[in-house]
């Protein structure tokens, strides 16, 4: 049975929002020498999964399956998949308050029929906040239940398909000062709709990880410090957090040993931790005078410390190592800059100096100095 739309849970909420509501009812470490970058791509490279103690993970758009070639390439090398947008509110909230799951339920059933774990994405972020919310009344209670009823209808939908949530996105302001503001602040409060999603979450799917999500945590100490605080106010407030993700998207020239401080700093918790969107930028690099060559082989060495930081970890603290796209040719990035190739693989499909990285790391070797 479809869930009722936002205006009607509203409405049923008593909460005055009737005719008004015109919803009808949704790497320091040994970088790899300028040999790794010559090094030749060992042409039976195994597959990232099969060499990896732990999930590795894409993202990915339903329209991708429609690619017998990214497909082939997905169902080889990963064993989870993270809907890119089609998971989110901008997906699934239609202008009339309903809701729509035919890209969700399609990519759901990929990652079943091909035994890969399937990782939400996202339920609450800043960034999304559809018209048929910001319509519902200024009411508080029709607007928490409204809120409760979509996290409901989402999380319920996907239980024992998903293995975790990123139920809040980017939480922290971009300057570590707080937390951003957002509709759902206003309206629910600052910490209190952060919180009231994390048990809501759970009330929905009980089985599945809950984390935190966010990014620039290995560029700025500052929002990774106050990233870590809400976190520990949420376990101390009794929030069912079971999870913490960094995202990742890093340039080449990120400074050597801060993706390693990160995920240390992250671990200190105690909870698991998700590599949650990585990729490795060369046209975003800070500095504009590397050779596209040094780049490339910066590159290798930051996702040869990502996944060396993310093994280092213990066992139970290993939650999934996830890229952002796949292919050069999948990435955001490519809508940004064409000459961008952040990805472990080519526009073909073909391993990168990345990809024989993460392998190499994945079964405990280190690079040739
Ligand atoms: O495919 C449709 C197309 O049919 C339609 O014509 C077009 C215009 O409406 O939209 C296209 O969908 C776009 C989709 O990307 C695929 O390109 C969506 O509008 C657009 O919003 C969506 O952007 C995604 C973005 O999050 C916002 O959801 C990006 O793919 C995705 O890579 C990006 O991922 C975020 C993470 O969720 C959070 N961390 C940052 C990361 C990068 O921004």
């Amino acid at each position: 049975m479809d869930p009722p739309p936002l205006g009607e849970v509203a409405r049923r909420a008593g909460g005055g929002l009737g005719r008004r509501t015109v919803l009808a009812g949704a790497l320091a470490l040994s970088a790899c020498g300028p040999k790794a970058q010559s090094q030749p791509i060992p042409a039976d490279l195994p597959p990232l999964r099969s060499v990896a103690p732990f999930r590795v993970g894409a993202c990915v758009q339903a329209l991708h399956l429609d690619d017998p070639a990214l497909a082939a390439l997905l169902v080889r090398e990963v064993s989870q998949l993270t809907p890119e947008w089609q998971m989110k509110m901008e997906y699934i909230v239609q202008p009339d308050g309903s809701f729509r799951f035919e890209a969700p339920d399609r990519i759901a059933a990929f990652a079943r029929a091909h035994g890969m774990g399937l990782l939400g994405h996202n339920l609450v972020w800043y960034a999304q906040t559809p018209e048929a919310f910001q319509r519902l009344d200024e009411n508080r209670i029709g607007f928490a239940d409204a809120y409760r009823n979509y996290i409901h209808a989402v999380a319920g939908r996907y239980r024992g398909q998903v293995v975790g949530w990123d139920v809040v996105n980017e939480p922290v302001a971009e300057d570590g000062n707080g937390w951003r503001d957002s509709l759902w602040a206003q309206r629910l409060g600052a910490f209190e709709h952060i919180a009231l999603a994390y048990r809501t979450a759970h009330e929905a799917d009980p089985d599945a990880v809950l984390l935190l999500n966010d990014y620039n945590l290995e560029y700025f100490p500052k929002k990774r410090a106050t990233y870590l605080n809400l976190a520990e106010r949420l376990l101390a407030s009794g929030a069912p957090l079971t999870g913490l993700g960094a995202q990742m998207h890093v340039a080449a020239d990120v400074p050597p040993g801060e993706i390693t401080r990160m995920i240390r700093d992250l671990a200190s918790l105690g909870l698991p931790i998700h590599v949650s969107e990585l990729d490795v930028s060369l046209t975003r690099a800070e500095n504009k005078l590397l050779s596209r060559a040094e780049l490339q082989r910066r590159q290798t060495a930051v996702y040869a410390e990502a996944a060396e930081a993310f093994m280092a970890l213990p066992e139970r603290q290993r939650f999934a190592f996830t890229l952002w796209g796949l292919r050069d040719r999948d990435s955001w990035l490519r809508a940004e800059n064409a000459a961008d190739a952040p990805a472990v693989f080519d526009d073909a499909g073909r391993p990168k100096a990345g990809a024989a990285a993460l392998v190499d790391a994945f079964q405990g070797r280190r690079p040739q100095a």
